[in-house]
């Protein structure tokens, strides 16, 4: 609904039409053509509209599209299906049961909107509509389960790589799954994986990157603890673009990952580890430890010395509460 009347007020780049125009064009009344007209303005277009000179096309809403999407990936043929939604729970969640349902791999999951994101650690991932970007990722790669883990830095080494194109500014990653901008998360990474004992099943992959949000669209505790490409560059970025990067950079790091293993990748993850050579404290389950990380090994595991001075462990699976800037 409203689409042909979308596309005459594009035509028009900002010119005014008549309603009497618009009505013969779409073979409706002035009076159903203001229906549509109020229909577009809800969704975020901006329509002036001025008696005697009729309507016309202010500004676009920041929409994501299929069709535009696709025309921007360098590697479309990658991707399988892509499933976009206004408001959804989670898109990782809805790609799970994609996953359950015997959706292909390479499947992406979309939404403007989340009512229920999911953070690691049972936090909750703000997601306002009409700002970033929430995507799931469904993978079913020829990879051990031991390895599966392994995709969420080799997202990162993705994301930061998209990030660092697109505003020319530096990323940092913070192991295993946050990409920094200026000291201040701008992304977070939430791998789920269903295996058996010998064969990976699927891995999806989420991602909540802050494109266009402003320090006013985050909850009053995370404003100094967060930022978006919008707020490091100065500029907002239109999300499909941001999208269109990120997907072409996965792909490509996807590539380099199956052929070389998370040791091709290690490289691009060394040169932006904000922890190496820093004091941490780190939690894994419900303990909390000191100590200093020594950086990230050829399997994606994080060296760690514990204050005490003893030998460095290989730490699969924690989280890092606070490091020394
Ligand atoms: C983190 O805690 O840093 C990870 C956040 C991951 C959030 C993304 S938003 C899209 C996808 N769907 C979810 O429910 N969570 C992930």
């Amino acid at each position: 609904m409203g689409e042909l009347l979308r596309r005459i007020l594009e035509e028009c780049e900002g010119r005014f039409v008549s309603g009497q125009e618009i009505g013969r064009r779409l073979g409706t009344s002035r009076a159903a053509v203001w229906k549509q007209v109020q229909g577009l303005r809800r969704r975020g277009f901006g329509i002036e509209g001025a008696r005697g000179a009729g309507y016309r096309l202010l500004g676009r809403p920041d929409l994501i599209e299929e069709p535009e999407l696709f025309s921007r990936l360098s590697r479309p043929e990658f991707w399988k299906a892509f499933h976009l939604f206004s408001v959804i729970d989670s898109t990782n969640a809805r790609a799970v049961e994609f996953a359950g349902k015997g959706a292909a791999h390479a499947t992406i999951v979309c939404a403007d909107a989340q009512t229920s994101g999911r953070g690691r650690m049972g936090r909750k991932w703000e997601s306002p509509p009409g700002l970033n970007l929430y995507l799931s990722l469904l993978l079913r790669p020829p990879v051990d389960p031991t390895q599966a883990p392994q995709l969420t830095l080799v997202t990162a080494v993705a994301l930061a790589a998209a990030i660092e194109e697109l505003t020319g500014l530096q990323a940092k990653l913070k192991w295993p799954n946050d990409v920094y901008l200026d000291g201040r998360k701008a992304a977070g990474i939430l791998a789920e994986m269903s295996a058996d004992p010998d064969r990976l099943r699927h891995v999806v992959i989420g991602v909540g990157l802050n494109v266009n949000a402003e320090s006013c669209d985050f909850p009053g505790e995370l404003r100094d603890k967060a930022t978006s490409l919008k707020i490091v560059a100065g500029r907002a970025f239109r999300r499909v673009e941001v999208l269109a990067r990120f997907l072409d950079s996965f792909a490509e790091c996807y590539g380099a990952f199956l052929s070389g293993g998370f040791k091709a990748l290690l490289p691009s993850f060394r040169h932006r580890d904000v922890l190496a050579g820093r004091k941490v404290l780190l939690r894994q389950g419900g303990e909390e430890a000191r100590g200093k990380v020594l950086g990230v090994d050829e399997s994606g595991l994080l060296l760690f010395r514990r204050e005490d001075g003893s030998r460095p462990e290989k730490i699969a699976s924690g989280e890092i509460l606070e490091f020394e800037r």
